[in-house]
């Protein structure tokens, strides 16, 4: 396939039910904001899309974890997340939601007609089910031993430890995730899509980049465990795939179909049509066209995605592009591995990770520090680990000693000698070649060698090897420090100053030239140089297309004549007392959060005498009201059939007065009266708390309220 022209490119859209961190971050949001930065400097037509996925059982877990609902959760995050992609500077086109009016039709348009083109097929099958929850359990609502490599926690849709994808059916063990019960099955009805008849034109077009008998892939090689995995799962025989849940909340099947009363469409059916809906929502925004974008032949459609999210991408989701017919299927499909942390996996819930929100608050101007580090660790081809020391060296070592050092030596020296001008130059005078220590070299030469390693840059962000491509740049500086190291203007500017003027000119065309190249790298770097410069800011239109005709043609960068600003330093070193403080806080976290999970402790043995010393009834709750300035307290009445009791309760937090008249509950009847707040309390109701401070009330069977011994 020819270079296309256009692009679409896109990012996982994010589950809203948790901040950012810098796993996703290098995973999916690093690589696409580099890649369509280039794109746009390479003066290609290109679509940036995001977006926050706000459907699915992972929204409603978190919502019924922290008591609210599945839409406060993701306004919540929602907002916090594309803030932190705006400030460290993702350049998305849009970033939209999946809970938007035009992400429901779209996905509703997609599910009505692939159902009339007759794409899926209707199973009766059994699931699990909660009986105490009353939900069917898919996805996340399930969790079990993994039968693939056997981690403990695995879900029902997916092993977040081994990337496979699996049916709740598999799980060794299950459990819900809402009970922590044991499930039974019950029958259900469900759309499925057959991905098993898919199979042959699928096999074509990941293994051999072949499409309706054409050359399709771009480039050529997809990653090779990007294939590894689609073919494991198309050798393994590919099966019907449910693509619609028992769950509220989420997109409505559409409403005239037979049967779609309580089902919602599976998040990973909506999710990625969210990807189209938000271009839609752009088009309409910049008055542009959103089929040319989705539909046209020129456009390549590549999606960043992390390793967890490949089947869906290069199976799934092709399936239901190709079945509704007339849509571009992805040309490649650059997938990430996982950033681990300090050596151990990136976790949310057990408070390991760098979150970006918090990064950004103790590096409020180092973003291009964090991207700096996050493209050098890019799990491109196998897991990466993030250190804090790491991150330290490499800031210290590369962008302050390196990039940093050569850049301000070449304006501290331009304005020392020249006054800020850039030095006119006789060409035929030669100087010591920065990188054989020695050789003359001449500037035009050392221009085309420039040319040279920004093609081959500019090949390897073709290919998707950041990494590569960054350590080009760091090449480029290197070469750089040498020209000025092998020449020593400070010492030769007494004796040979037209010299002098070659290596100071040249060194400008380098700093000229990585104010354009760091760009898809360091954006808020790119724009510090060209201000240092006094030169325009870089618009992403074109530049590097500009630059490069430039340098093959002989011509320069920087004029001569040109004035630039006085020196400043692009970038600060990081303390190891900054490192020590981000540690501390990294585990603070982690045993804060394993406070969180951790089940309290039993108190100390109390002999059976100590027991049988306390008198249990059981009662009913007869009358509820406020206790006068305090919070948390009701004064209850307690009717014991013997006898009425006046008990203050501290469970005003959880419980409305009016609400829990009629109550069964078991009261420790002969405590000593004490008097709280001005009320004097008979007695205790024993109330149940769980982790959060959540409490319930413990009771006997119905009908037992009436003073019978609890013991
Ligand atoms: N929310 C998913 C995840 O975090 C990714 C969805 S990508 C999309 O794994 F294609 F479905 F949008
Ligand atoms: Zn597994």
């Amino acid at each position: 396939m020819n270079p296309p022209s256009r692009y679409l490119v896109t990012s996982a859209l994010p589950y809203a039910n948790g901040p950012l961190h810098i796993g996703h971050l290098a995973g999916a949001y690093l690589p696409a904001d580099a890649f369509v930065r280039f794109l746009r400097l390479s003066g290609k037509d290109v679509v940036y899309i995001g977006g926050s996925d706000e459907h699915g059982a992972a929204i409603k877990i978190k919502a019924l974890k922290e008591g609210v609902t599945p839409q406060e959760i993701v306004d919540k995050y929602h907002a916090m997340i594309k803030k932190a992609f705006e400030e460290i500077g993702i350049s998305f086109d849009i970033y939209h939601r999946t809970t938007e009016k035009i992400h429901h039709e779209t996905s509703q348009d997609f599910f009505r007609t692939l159902y009339k083109s007759g794409a899926f097929t209707e199973l009766e099958t059994e699931q699990y089910f909660d009986e105490s929850a009353g939900q069917f359990l898919a996805d996340r609502f399930i969790i079990g031993t993994c039968p693939r490599c056997q981690h403990p926690e695995a879900y029902g849709d997916q092993c977040e430890n081994c990337g496979s994808t699996l049916s709740p059916t598999e799980l060794i063990s299950p459990k819900s995730t809402i009970s922590g019960n044991t499930p039974v099955l019950r029958t259900t009805k469900h759309w499925y899509l057959p991905l098993e008849e898919h199979e042959t034109w699928l096999r074509a077009y990941i293994t051999h980049g072949m499409l309706d008998g054409k050359e399709h892939h771009y480039p050529e090689e997809w990653k090779k465990h990007v294939i590894g995995q689609c073919k494991s799962w198309l050798d393994a025989g590919l099966q019907p795939r449910a693509i619609t849940r028992d769950l509220d909340w989420g997109v409505d099947v559409p409403p005239e179909i037979e049967g779609s009363e309580g089902k919602k469409l599976y998040v990973w059916m909506d999710a990625p049509i969210g990807y189209i809906s938000a271009t839609k929502e752009w088009a309409q925004q910049h008055k542009k066209d959103w089929e040319l974008y989705w539909k046209d032949e020129e456009t390549a459609l590549v999606h960043f995605i992390g390793k967890d999210n490949i089947v869906f991408h290069c199976l799934i989701f092709p399936v239901i592009l190709k079945s509704y017919g007339g849509f571009n299927l992805p040309v490649n499909v650059p997938a990430n591995q996982f950033v681990n942390l300090e050596g151990q996996k990136v976790s949310t819930s057990k408070g390991w990770a760098v979150w970006i929100h918090e990064y950004l608050k103790s590096f409020p101007d180092k973003q291009d520090e964090l991207r700096y580090y996050g493209f050098k660790i890019m799990p491109e081809l196998k897991d990466s680990d993030f250190t804090w020391k790491g991150y330290q060296d490499a800031v210290n070592n590369e962008l302050v000693n390196n990039l940093g050092n050569f850049i301000h030596r070449v304006l501290v020296l331009t304005n020392k000698y020249y006054n800020g001008v850039v030095p006119v130059i006789d060409e035929s005078i030669s100087i010591n070649a920065p990188l054989e220590l020695g050789l003359p070299t001449w500037h035009d030469s050392e221009l085309l060698d420039l040319f040279d390693r920004l093609h081959d840059y500019r090949t390897y962000i073709k290919d998707f090897d950041f990494r590569s491509a960054l350590k080009m740049l760091m090449e480029i500086s290197t070469t750089g420090n040498q020209l000025l190291q092998n020449n020593e203007p400070w010492k030769q500017e007494k004796t040979d100053p037209d010299e002098v003027k070659v290596v100071m000119n040249l060194g400008l065309q380098y700093v000229t030239a990585l104010s354009v190249a760091v760009r898809p790298f360091m954006p808020f770097t790119s724009d510090k140089i060209r201000e240092l410069l006094a030169l325009p800011p870089i618009k992403e239109k074109g530049e590097f297309v500009d630059l490069m005709d430039a340098l093959s043609e002989g011509k320069h960068l920087i004029a001569a004549g040109h004035k630039i600003k006085k020196a400043q330093h692009l970038f600060t070193k990081i303390t190891d007392e900054e490192i020590q403080l981000q540690m501390d806080a990294l585990m603070n976290s982690k045993v804060e959060a394993a406070g969180a999970e951790e089940i309290q402790h039993l108190k100390s043995i109390a002999t059976f005498d100590d027991f049988s010393k306390l008198d249990l009834r059981t009662g009913k709750i007869t009358a509820a009201e406020k206790v006068e300035k305090a919070d948390k307290l009701l004064k209850l009445t307690v009717d014991l059939g013997f006898e009425k009791r006046t008990v203050v309760s501290g469970i005003a937090g959880t419980y409305d007065p009016e609400s829990i008249v009629g109550q069964d509950i078991v009261l420790v009847a002969n405590l000593a009266p004490r008097k709280i707040k001005g009320v004097v309390s008979q007695g205790m109701v024993l109330l149940a708390e769980d982790k959060d401070g959540k409490l319930g009330f413990v009771s006997a069977p119905e009908g037992w309220a009436k003073g019978d011994v609890v013991r």
